[in-house]
């Protein structure tokens, strides 16, 4: 090997290290049972079907919490909230759909009160600043726009397969179904994707207090 391509090796050596930076996606020191969220997802499918966010394909939404008393504030695009994405050649930015006054959604939908995330919400609203906590579904061989949210997310993986990813600016990432809790830094720009041939199933709470540095 003569001197220049050592020097090309060493480069690149050093690039693959800047890379691998999991910064933006942090694990919580809590865990709940993943049986139990698995069939507490089981009971509400059986009398709640998912809302499409306005008629976005391969993604659905149930929202655990509301506007107190009002049906209303978990339906359509409210299910879905404001985001930037980058959707041109141009790569100009643009937001897209309505925003949202996150802190207002404080009540536990009824409904839900007698399934395991009631103990859940109880857990994770006790130590964060909660705004909407929805349960979303990717569905299989399915993407979400490169986009960029208000807040960070915390997610609770229900069901998930190898082949979904996570990917925010340049690194991606799996996060295992194992009763495990994440906070990502959705306030970068980022995706998430299915690969595998099954949904994946996560709840996702917005969290107004969470700061990365
Ligand atoms: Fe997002």
């Amino acid at each position: 090997m003569d001197a220049d391509s050592n020097k090309i090796v060493k480069l690149n050596l050093k690039r693959d290290q800047k890379i691998l930076d999991f910064n933006d996606f942090q694990k919580q020191n809590i865990t709940f049972d993943i049986l139990k969220l698995q069939e507490a997802y089981r009971q509400i499918i059986t009398t709640k079907k998912f809302d499409d966010g306005g008629g976005i394909s391969h993604f659905g939404a149930i929202c655990l919490t509301r506007k107190p008393g009002d049906p209303e504030s978990v339906k359509g695009s409210k299910a879905r909230g404001i985001y930037w994405t980058k959707p041109d050649k141009s790569g100009a930015e643009v937001s897209r759909d309505i925003k949202i006054d996150e802190s207002e959604y404080s009540e536990f939908i009824p409904d839900y009160e007698n399934t395991y995330f009631k103990e859940v919400f109880d857990v994770i609203s006790s130590k964060y600043k909660l705004g909407r906590v929805r349960i979303l579904l990717k569905e299989p061989r399915s993407t979400l726009s490169w986009h960029r949210d208000p807040e960070p997310r915390l997610h609770i993986p229900i069901i998930t397969n190898p082949g979904c990813l996570m990917v925010i600016d340049n690194v991606a990432k799996h996060m295992p179904a194992d009763g495990s809790v994440w906070i990502t830094n959705n306030t970068k720009y980022h995706n998430a994707f299915n690969g595998g041939e099954e949904n994946r199933i996560h709840l996702v709470a917005c969290v107004l207090d969470y700061k990365f540095n």
